[in-house]
């Protein structure tokens, strides 16, 4: 049977987008958030879920770590310190504000920031951190807090790839100085298809990030004038009323692809050289997709052959999630701003590129491989994709 495809949209966000049409038909309400109050309930919602005093709606999660960053109202020449695996959306911004991006090391069974890492990636120049919880597991935040604490950072938790996830007792996105989510289509929830949101505790964090989000406006007082400088990032009402019915779902999103993940580990229980990749204790993954450690020592074909096996199954998964930022040309080759090599050039002293020292990130994207998580699969499609793998294993097994 083939896996099911993903449906997360039902009559709820039907019935949320026709309404809103039909009040802007009727001259009652507007799809951009000026005069609107979509966006405003979604944010309060939002702040509401997460415990936090602020949040802001923004139009992607790459605007959202944007709107982060610049709210840190940073000199050019700054070092943020990344986590290695992470999208692209993480890292642009930090170059975009002229600042530097500076990898830590990924622990090689998590996949996240080592914080031993972080901590030697340090230098007087360091302000932030902006740690990926990866896949759905948040990072080891206690001693990354102590850390920031300790060399006074400011510590952005990026949640897109984990809503709800939980860190010893607490929801990720509750524990640094602000958190960012991205809300595009295949999150664990949307927002119009793409959007993003901002929470923090911080007012002066909150109003930055909102002024900079909407062209550097005021926003906080009468004064209608563009007090900082800004992009514009907004949320659209359209966006919120599918957000406001996809944030009452996401308890139960969660709560499936959790079942659906322990289905697998239970299905693959037996095998000798696969077995389930390792969350820290204390951390519950939200599971925005799946991954498990393979041990090729135990094959007789290397980890790409096992898992295009896996494929021809009919198992939807890919080889890893390929993604060390800093092997991007964009990165390695210094493509910014023409020719100037800006941010990195400013500094007189500054090195030339130099071959990105990350061995813990390779070895944990050697050694994992990724699997489709979501809502729609059940207990049938675990089952069968612990047949597919125990099949292969059996062809395979040294
Ligand atoms: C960790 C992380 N940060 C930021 C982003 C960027 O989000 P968006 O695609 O909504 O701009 C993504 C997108 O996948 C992500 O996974």
């Amino acid at each position: 049977m083939p896996f099911p495809p993903r449906i997360h949209l039902d009559e709820a966000e039907l019935g949320a987008v026709t309404g809103l049409i039909k009040r802007c038909m009727a001259g009652e309400a507007t799809l951009d958030r000026y005069h609107g109050t979509q966006v405003d309930e979604f944010e309060r919602e939002f702040a509401e879920y997460y415990s936090a005093r602020y949040a802001t709606g923004v139009s992607s999660g790459t605007g959202a770590v944007h709107a982060a960053l610049a709210a840190l109202d940073l000199d050019p020449g700054s070092e943020i310190v990344s986590s290695p695996i992470t999208d692209a959306g993480a890292v642009m911004p930090i170059l975009l504000q002229q600042c530097i991006p500076v990898f830590a090391d990924a622990e090689p069974e998590t996949l996240n920031m080592d914080p031993e890492s972080l901590r030697e990636r340090i230098t007087p120049r360091t302000r932030a951190v902006i740690c990926a919880h990866f896949a759905g597991q948040p990072c080891d935040m206690d001693p990354i807090m102590e850390i920031a604490q300790e060399h006074g950072l400011i510590v952005i938790e990026d949640c897109s790839q984990a809503h709800d996830a939980i860190y010893r007792g607490r929801k990720a996105g509750s524990i640094g100085h602000i958190a960012v989510f991205s809300l595009m289509a295949d999150k664990h929830i949307t927002a119009g298809g793409q959007a993003g949101m901002l929470i923090t505790n911080d007012g002066d964090y909150y109003w930055k990030a909102k002024q900079f989000a909407d062209r550097g406006k005021s926003l906080n007082s009468s004064e209608q004038r563009n007090i900082i400088l800004g992009l514009n990032y907004r949320m659209t009402e359209l966006d919120a009323v599918i957000g406001r019915c996809q944030l009452k779902k996401l308890p139960e999103f969660v709560a499936r692809r959790r079942t659906y993940v322990d289905q697998v580990h239970e299905h693959i229980a037996d095998l000798e050289s696969v077995r389930p990749y390792r969350v820290i204790e204390g951390a519950e993954s939200s599971w925005w997709f799946g991954l498990l450690r393979v041990d090729e020592e135990r094959l007789t074909v290397s980890k790409r052959q096992f898992w295009q096996a896996v494929r021809e199954e009919g198992v939807p998964c890919g080889d890893s999630y390929n993604a060390i930022i800093a092997d991007e040309p964009v990165i390695r080759e210094r493509r910014t701003f023409g020719r100037s090599g800006l941010p990195w050039t400013r500094d007189p002293h500054s090195a030339e590129p130099s071959e990105p020292q990350l061995p813990g990130a390779r070895r944990a994207l050697d050694t994992h491989i990724a699997f489709r998580v979501h809502e729609s699969l059940t207990e049938i499609e675990a089952r069968d994709f612990g047949a597919a793998l125990a099949k292969v294993e059996a062809e395979y097994l040294k």
